[in-house]
């Protein structure tokens, strides 16, 4: 068992959050209240059965490292050497360590051949295609895993199964190890000396896209910037780094002469990255697509980049675009431009609230407050909330002292105390991941969920991932496993979308409508606006033998439709 493991599996959740608070059994459940915020009602609950815990009043939620880092204000790499310091858990060191990534860059060399060799036809073929030349594949570790099952295994047998799985190349199955990469074009993540800590492989087609190497003694996630090795030197000279979602985002621009640039891999920043990134630069620029990087988990971890003293620029693709897909069709000197014009994080930030709420209504004004006051007590630089609260103010065209008021959190009036928290209503979104991660859903509606994972908040989106990616590799993957090390949004969401109580009478059927409200209608809204343009179209074209089809396939829809607003 690796120590990430031990420690998991030692540490006992309500001791550990019974050290800060005075915690009351309710049920199966503890009760507490919550240290997060001023809270008159017990409102954080304590599930020890699931590993989790979850505020109804602010909305934290996670497990329990994720509990030690908010309250003790830890980096996540800081909260476990804590917990395995009281814990007695060794940490590895020195020699292990060593051998660990003698072992990783073994593995790297296996999955070089398998790109060079005879069955890495379709590999190459489909780096080529993608704008990804043969003088890349050395530079950035590019591979391919052979779809067998125990290839690996066989070439490094030597060093034993136990480090294999210990390093997350191989998964333990039911009847026995097999390789956990196959038929993956591959990535090699190195920390920032180069050496390889971790994979990633993806899949030509199918889900899910990418698969990760799991937490391992060699990698956390959000530990590391992929890229980092190769980017420091020109980050250190530019004193900016250009940060940027994916691995192809970040090998393409490196490609056309953009070598500061690094890729977080999927999630938010982290303090970790933030402080790693603060070693070698003085200025961060964003270059998310453009809906990812208005999202409230894309904002906070810019804050976050804030915090470790950095000033943060958010440069704006056009829409569609990710660097990756920009840079190989307009070039190095086009994406120079868009970085060049980046706007400054204050600017960004209220124009990222205003597009998202309509602030000539009270209810926009209302939304957009809320989501000002969830990332406000991140912002500590008086300077910085002077300016954001003057911006907000006259972007709402409210007097400051109300905005100021607001954002602080004043007390709300009453409810009397040791009364049941409001009972909070969860999303259609929140059921189907809830019952996703209670294997709940059947396979194909689990596949077709994977496939249009973008219908998913970013939160959500990180740990779908997760699970997924677990359950590719052949894990059943418990709850509070996958939130250990997500974002505070993900772990917080998760939580409560698994903490909720649900008092319905027929699980079957909220199952069915949080399904059909979360896929199937948006899904058939979307095609009918799509045949409708169409129709639209056709008739312009004064095209009979369309408009007849394609009004056909709208009745269609439209009768879909109604089946399934009956059924509920
Ligand atoms: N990611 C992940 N697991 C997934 C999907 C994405 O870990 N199932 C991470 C990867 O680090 C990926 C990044 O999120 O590089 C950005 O995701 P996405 O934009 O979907 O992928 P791209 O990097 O654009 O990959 P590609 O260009 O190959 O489609
Ligand atoms: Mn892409």
């Amino acid at each position: 068992m690796g120590a990430l493991e031990e420690i998991k599996a030692r540490v006992n959740l309500v001791d550990l959050i019974g050290r800060y608070v005075v915690l009351k059994p309710a049920g199966k459940n503890y009760k507490a209240r919550c240290p997060f915020h001023p809270d008159d009602t017990p409102s954080l609950m304590v599930s020890p059965e699931k590993g989790l815990w979850h505020c109804f009043g602010c909305g934290a939620g996670g497990d329990a490292i994720g509990f030690l880092m908010r309250i003790e204000r830890l980096s996540f790499a800081e909260a476990l050497a804590k917990l395995a310091q009281e814990l007695g858990v060794e940490v590895r060191g020195g020699e292990g360590r060593s051998r660990l990534l003698q072992v990783n860059q073994e593995a790297l060399r296996y999955f070089q051949r398998g790109l060079l060799g005879p069955e890495g036809e379709k590999a190459r073929a489909y780096l080529l295609s993608r704008g990804l030349g043969e003088r890349l594949w050395e530079r950035w570790g590019l591979g391919y895993a052979p779809p067998a099952w125990d290839g690996l295994l066989r070439a490094l047998s030597r060093f034993g199964v136990q480090t294999l799985l210990e390093l997350g190349l191989a998964v333990a199955g039911e009847r026995g190890p097999y390789d956990r990469f196959r038929d993956r074009v591959m990535f090699a993540i190195r920390d920032e000396g180069g050496r390889v800590v971790a994979f990633a492989g993806r899949a030509f087609e199918g889900e899910p896209k990418y698969l990760n190497t799991p937490n391992t003694p060699l990698f956390t996630k959000g530990t590391v910037l992929y890229g980092l090795d190769l980017a420091k030197e020109a980050i250190r000279r530019r004193g900016q780094a250009v940060v940027v979602e994916g691995y192809t985002d970040v090998i393409s621009l490196h490609a056309a002469g953009i070598e500061e640039a690094v890729a977080s891999m999927g999630t938010s920043l982290t303090p970790d990255q933030a402080r790693l990134l603060s070693r070698y630069a003085e200025e961060v620029v964003i270059a998310y697509d453009r809906d990812a990087a208005g999202e409230a988990s894309a904002l906070r971890g810019m804050l976050i980049l804030r915090q470790a003293g950095l000033r943060v620029r958010v440069a704006s693709l056009p829409p569609g675009e990710d660097p990756d897909s920009f840079v190989r069709q307009a070039g190095g000197e086009a994406m120079r431009a868009v970085l060049g014009q980046a706007q400054p994080f204050q600017k960004f930030f209220l124009a990222a609230l205003a597009s998202r709420h309509d602030l000539s209504r009270t209810e926009g004004k209302e939304a957009a407050l809320r989501e000002a006051q969830a990332l406000w007590p991140e912002i500590t630089s008086p300077a910085l909330r002077l300016e954001l609260l003057t911006g907000l103010a006259s972007l709402l065209s409210l007097p400051p002292e109300e905005v100021q008021e607001a954002l602080r959190g004043v007390r709300r009036p009453v409810p009397a105390p040791e009364r049941e928290p409001a009972e909070p209503l969860l999303t259609p979104e929140d059921l189907v991941v809830r019952f996703l991660l209670e294997g709940k859903l059947p396979d194909p509606v689990v596949s077709e969920l994977l496939a249009e994972e973008e219908r998913f908040c970013p939160a959500y989106r990180e740990v779908v991932r997760r699970w997924a990616e677990a359950r590719a590799a052949g894990e059943r993957p418990a709850p509070a496993d996958l939130l250990t090390g997500v974002s505070p949004e993900a772990a917080a969401r998760t939580a409560r979308a698994l903490l909720t109580e649900l008092r319905v009478p027929d699980e079957a059927r909220v199952l069915e409508e949080a399904l059909a409200r979360f896929l199937y209608l948006p899904r058939l809204t979307r095609r009918m606006e799509e045949v409708r343009a169409a129709l639209r179209e056709a008739e312009a074209r004064a095209d009979g033998e369309a408009v007849r089809r394609l009004s056909l396939e709208f009745q269609h829809l439209c009768r879909q439709r109604l089946e399934l607003l009956r059924k509920r």
